[in-house]
């Protein structure tokens, strides 16, 4: 007998990742890993059991210190050259479309499992703006997505903007003829929606009038604290002898800039960058923070310092947790740095001034004015954080904010959308 075939909704973020349909008039998440209806977008080849692994193993692989390559933050890769440059991992030569389709397969296979029924297609979320300085790389970036999901295993794959599918899913509070406006912040991209709940009863029970999209988002905030607190610990800034004659240069930058970089961290374990730390070091002035960037380049320790600079991002983030420190003990014993409230609002304020600016200009296209917008719906990890929801405040000062479950918001408009994607 065959079974029959469903539409799966996917919201594949830079950070984590969900699944769902519409069950009985309502988003039903996939359980993809037990007890959760989200997972780490994380990979990790594993040396020692020489295979991948997903999710919170993944995280988990790379706390414990095991043995290979650890991956996340895959989505902002999506567009760029790197996507189809084969690399040997455990034994394969595979890119960077292998490795997220493999992902997406995961999501599949454990969406089929739960649901009886097979998955041959897809209604997936996207940015509305993958890039934001370049029309190709945009659509290089969707058409990248799309091969993942075919080599997935999918037979088609449609498209909706994350925003437009948090809008369907997050307007319950919201009184007919009103204007919403989503803003969605999450670990890669920052994207807005502005839609008017619509009195008449269409359909999906709202009209869009714009959205739009910046390349901002958590991971971003985390690369700027990083590189503000974190790399000057490891060398950054530091003075360098000259090979010749008596004076001093400053260490370049570029590989503390690549270090802070959730997505360009794997490639730094390199011979030539690991060569160049070393003769860095040999140079230093002061030699103690170079010897911390050699340990970090020849241990692999770049995503435990991405993680403990996340964690400290959150812990600074809430106000009942004074003394938020980045704690660098994975890298030397007692290593670490305070993490102020105000510190960090002073190092994330040109951030966040970007995405206010995305965020008007949204309205902008809308034709409407802040002041006609009843209510901000808040969704994805990175509008927890106080200054963006301070920002978006001021610039909106009439409207009512409403916070949704940040991290299923997007994939419960997909799930809603998944059962009529294809129709
Ligand atoms: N309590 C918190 N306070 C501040 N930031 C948080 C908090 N919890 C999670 N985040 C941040 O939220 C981000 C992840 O959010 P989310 O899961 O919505 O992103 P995503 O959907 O994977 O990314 P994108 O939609 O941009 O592709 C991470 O950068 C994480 O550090
Ligand atoms: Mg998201």
């Amino acid at each position: 007998m065959t079974r029959p075939s469903q539409t799966l909704g996917i919201d594949f973020g830079t950070s984590n990742s969900a699944a769902g349909i519409l069950l009985a008039g309502s988003p039903h998440l996939i359980e993809i890993e037990p007890g959760e209806k989200t997972l780490p977008t994380s990979v990790f080849f594993d040396f020692d059991r020489r295979q991948p692994i997903y999710g919170t193993h993944a995280n988990a692989a790379l706390i414990n210190g095991d043995e290979g390559r650890f991956m996340r933050a895959l989505k902002s890769i999506l567009g760029t050259s790197l996507m189809r440059e084969k690399r040997l991992i455990l034994g394969e030569r595979i890119d960077f479309i292998d490795i997220i389709s493999r992902f997406l397969k995961l999501l599949k296979i454990r969406a089929e499992e739960a649901c009886y029924c097979d998955f041959d297609t897809a209604l997936s979320g996207r940015p509305v703006l993958f890039h934001s300085d370049s029309d190709s790389k945009n659509a290089q970036a969707e058409k990248d997505l799309r091969d993942c999901y075919l080599a997935a295993g999918f037979k088609d794959v449609r498209f909706m903007y994350e925003p437009e599918a948090a809008a369907l899913a997050n307007h319950q509070h919201m009184a007919p003829g009103s204007l919403g406006l989503i803003v969605d912040i999450g670990g890669g991209t920052s994207d807005f929606t502005v839609f008017k709940l619509d009195g008449a009863g269409s359909s999906s029970g709202i009209d869009i009038l714009a959205s739009h999209g910046v390349r901002i988002g958590g991971t971003d905030f985390d690369r700027r604290l990083s590189i503000d607190n974190v790399m000057p610990l490891l060398g950054k800034g530091s003075q360098i002898r000259d090979v010749f004659g008596p004076g001093t240069s400053t260490a370049p930058n570029a590989i503390f800039h690549d270090l802070a970089t959730w997505q360009k961290i794997q490639f730094q374990y390199n011979p030539d960058a690991r060569r160049a730390a070393a003769e860095l070091e040999k140079m230093a002035v002061e030699r103690v923070p170079l010897q911390r960037l050699n340990t970090v380049l020849n241990e692999e320790l770049g995503h435990d310092i991405a993680f403990a600079v996340e964690r400290g991002k959150i812990h600074a983030n809430t106000p009942a947790h004074p003394g938020a420190r980045i704690d660098l003990r994975a890298v030397e014993r007692h290593l670490g740095c305070d993490l102020s409230h105000d510190s960090m609002t002073q190092s994330l304020t040109p951030l966040a001034e970007k995405i206010r600016n995305c965020a008007v200009e949204t309205l902008d296209r809308a034709d409407v004015t802040p002041d006609q917008i009843g209510s901000v719906i808040l969704v994805g990890g990175s509008s927890l954080m106080g200054i963006i929801e301070s920002t978006l405040c001021q610039l909106l000062p009439e409207a009512t904010v409403q916070r949704t479950a940040a991290l299923t918001a997007v994939v419960d408009g997909l799930a809603m959308a998944s059962a009529t994607a294809f129709e």
